[in-house]
């Protein structure tokens, strides 16, 4: 008989560290091993110690899909250098990706500013304590909800234009309140990388509406949070795209990496996308009424969840 709990013979990768002698194979070129040591992903002997990798490896290669995005941004169509950018890192907790993006591109622009919004009071005094001792000038943190920005309650960025929102894993419907943020700004670039989400998981509960032609989707409860995450993310893509965004999905890094590896990309290239509006009331028409935040606060749907009156489809 086989044993399926058979322990692997060797570490998977994602498990193994660096030492200091090939840390920097791990950076990018212009990345420095002094940010990793202020950042304490280094360790004191400064080797990379697993997590730490499996972080650098995320944050890179995020990074890697953003700048083609983020640097036409301030790089007019004649070549000439435009405006200063705001970017919003949401939920930003160390301030990892934050840093990368202030190393790599806004410190060499010389200038713009990345403005980290986190919840968590020691987080945001870390953060701001490092880019302090770093001479990140132009890297700031506000201790606040993405909600609170969005809705202008954070006065250093009430009424600015934001140029690109990133959310690294912010947290269930914060990754959301991020779109809500990049799509009322109308902000050129959002670029999500979700976190776990229970919201729609919820919403389609076990009720009724399993007892419909798609509810054995979501008929057991593991396919439920399976679904209503995967369902969570289709939603997120087409109502970027109604809003005029076009969307790239991609994978973050190997699965060996993080189980939260799906990457939505969107650049602003249209006003409304009516299309991709019909597309996404097409498929609430097939599902139970599902009042997901992301969706009322748009107006695309009522409180309880129903096609606003009299169409969904209107403009
Ligand atoms: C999983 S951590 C990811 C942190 C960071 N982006 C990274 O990838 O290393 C999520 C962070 O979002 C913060 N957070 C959760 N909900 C938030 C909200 N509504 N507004 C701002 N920050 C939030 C949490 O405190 C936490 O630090």
């Amino acid at each position: 008989m086989t044993n399926i709990k058979q322990t692997p013979k060797s570490e998977p990768k994602a498990r193994q560290a660096l030492p200091a002698s090939q840390v920097q194979s791990a950076l990018l070129p212009e990345q420095s091993p002094k940010l990793l040591q202020a950042l304490h992903l280094l360790t004191r002997g400064g080797d990379l110690n697993a997590d730490a990798l499996r972080k650098l490896k995320q944050i890179n290669h995020l990074y890697g899909l953003l700048r083609p995005l983020l640097e036409p941004l301030w790089i007019s169509a004649d070549g000439e250098p435009d405006a200063a950018p705001l970017l919003v890192d949401a939920g930003a907790g160390n301030g990892y990706l934050g840093f990368v993006l202030y190393e790599l591109l806004l410190g060499p622009l010389g200038r713009g500013e990345l403005w980290g919004v986190e919840t968590r009071s020691d987080l945001v005094a870390r953060v701001r304590q490092r880019a302090n001792e770093l001479g990140f000038s132009r890297m700031h943190i506000a201790e606040a909800s993405v909600a609170a920005l969005q809705q202008g309650q954070v006065p250093e960025l009430a009424g600015r234009k934001v140029e690109a929102v990133v959310a690294l894993h912010a947290c269930d419907t914060a990754t959301d309140d991020a779109l809500l943020l990049g799509i009322s700004q109308q902000a050129p670039v959002i670029a999500v990388v979700p976190c776990c989400q229970a919201e729609l998981a919820r919403l389609l509960g076990g009720g009724s509406a399993v007892r419909t032609p798609l509810g054995p989707l979501w008929r057991h409860p593991m396919h439920r949070r399976e679904f209503g995450a995967h369902l969570t993310n289709v939603l997120r893509g087409l109502v970027l795209e109604a809003h005029g965004y076009q969307v790239t999905v991609t994978e973050l890094t190997g699965w060996e990496h993080s189980l939260k590896n799906e990457v939505l990309l969107a650049r602003k290239v249209q006003n409304r996308n009516p299309l991709a509006l019909r597309q996404l009331n097409d498929l609430l028409d097939q599902l139970p009424p599902l009042p997901m935040r992301l969706l009322t606060e748009l107006g695309l749907v009522t409180a309880d969840g129903r096609a606003p009156e009299p169409t969904r489809t209107e403009e």
